[in-house]
């Protein structure tokens, strides 16, 4: 038995925050910003819009292209790092503004790689026969953790929200999904306030995001090449059998290098970071979303899904559409 994603939906706030909106809030370029990111544009959701926001209408479009309705549902897994409350979690309050009742609810926090891993958690409960309809969300509002006034992070986030449907199949399928996580890189890139190191309404506002860029390149870079070559060698296939790369939206220098690993050309690779910039856990499903709906991937197609992100976390998923 496999878990097999039945339908994917995804949601960007409407408010559009510009590389020439940037200009004039801190010290860069559009030029700069293309040329070492590949981002063009960011969705920022306005005051009051959250997560859970975010996340319903992306689980909605998910659930009308599964064609399954909220009394079908019986589990939700949400990855995010920007829950609208710290409890309940962003699963529970998405299930209750989705007239869900009773099935199990909760978030999980991997950073970047939080859809890979719900993914993961939410086909293992497909598979094993205890779900027979599962949502599975990224969603985040990085943007509420990003110091607006430091040039060499605030240009790369976005907000935004992805979801899939997962469906018991004998064909199929999620096919593998390979995680990992290694805490010695943990300075590379946190937020340095949480509830039991202190965090008070007193100190809201004062803490942001912290990244050392250059290093965390490096080994995104390393971590990823590594995990697609693990999925492939673990699956048994060659790079030309994966009709799609889905990566996470970090750096289009990022997905480029990895890429090239596979000697897959750019035009097999699902890119919108030049529009949505780094939503962190939802890029990968807002990609997948837009490759699905453009019709560039087509049901029966190999896609390769790849994560990494704070922690350090990476992961990837191996899934026949
Ligand atoms: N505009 C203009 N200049 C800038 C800007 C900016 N927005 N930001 C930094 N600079 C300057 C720096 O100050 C530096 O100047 P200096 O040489 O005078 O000191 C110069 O540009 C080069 O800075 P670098 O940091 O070396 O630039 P780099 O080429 O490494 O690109 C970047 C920076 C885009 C952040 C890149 O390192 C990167 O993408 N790293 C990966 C980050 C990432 O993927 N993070 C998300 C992880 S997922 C998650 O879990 C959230």
């Amino acid at each position: 038995m496999y878990a097999r994603i039945a339908g994917t939906g995804s949601y960007l706030p409407k408010k559009i925050l510009t590389n020439a909106d940037l200009e004039k809030m801190v010290d860069t370029t559009d030029e700069w910003i293309k040329s070492r990111s590949g981002i063009e544009q960011r969705h920022i959701a306005v005051p009051g819009e959250t997560t859970t926001d975010l996340a319903v209408p992306a689980a909605r479009a998910a659930m009308a292209a599964a064609g399954v309705g909220p009394a079908d549902i019986d589990l939700i897994c949400v990855g995010t790092t920007t829950p609208d409350l710290i409890f309940p979690n962003v699963g529970t309050l998405l299930q209750q503004r989705l007239g869900i009742h009773g099935c199990a609810a909760f978030s999980l926090e991997a950073a970047c790689s939080g859809f890979i891993y719900a993914l993961s958690v939410a086909e293992k409960f497909v598979r094993l026969g205890e779900s027979k309809c599962a949502l599975v969300v990224g969603a985040e509002t990085l943007s509420r953790m990003v110091d607006w006034t430091d040039r060499s992070t605030c240009v790369l986030f976005g907000d935004g929200a992805g979801a899939v449907i997962l469906k018991p199949s004998v064909e199929p399928g999620i096919i593998s999904t390979h995680l990992h996580a290694d805490g010695k890189y943990k300075d590379l890139l946190y937020f340095p306030e949480g509830i039991s190191t202190g965090f008070n309404l007193a100190g809201q506002g004062k803490a942001f995001l912290r990244m050392k860029g250059n290093e965390v390149y490096k080994v995104a870079v390393t971590t990823l090449g590594r995990v697609v070559l693990e999925t492939l060698a673990a699956n048994g296939i060659d790079k030309s059998q994966i009709d799609w790369l889905v990566p996470h939206q970090a750096n289009i220098r990022i997905i480029e290098a990895i890429a090239k690993r596979l000697e897959m050309p750019m035009e097999r690779v699902i890119v919108t970071l030049a529009t949505h910039g780094n939503t962190s856990a939802a890029s990968i499903p807002l990609a997948l979303d837009a490759g699905i709906r453009d019709g560039r991937i087509k049901p029966g197609q190999q896609l390769l899904l790849a994560a990494f992100g704070g922690g350090l976390t990476w992961g990837s998923a191996l899934v026949r559409l």
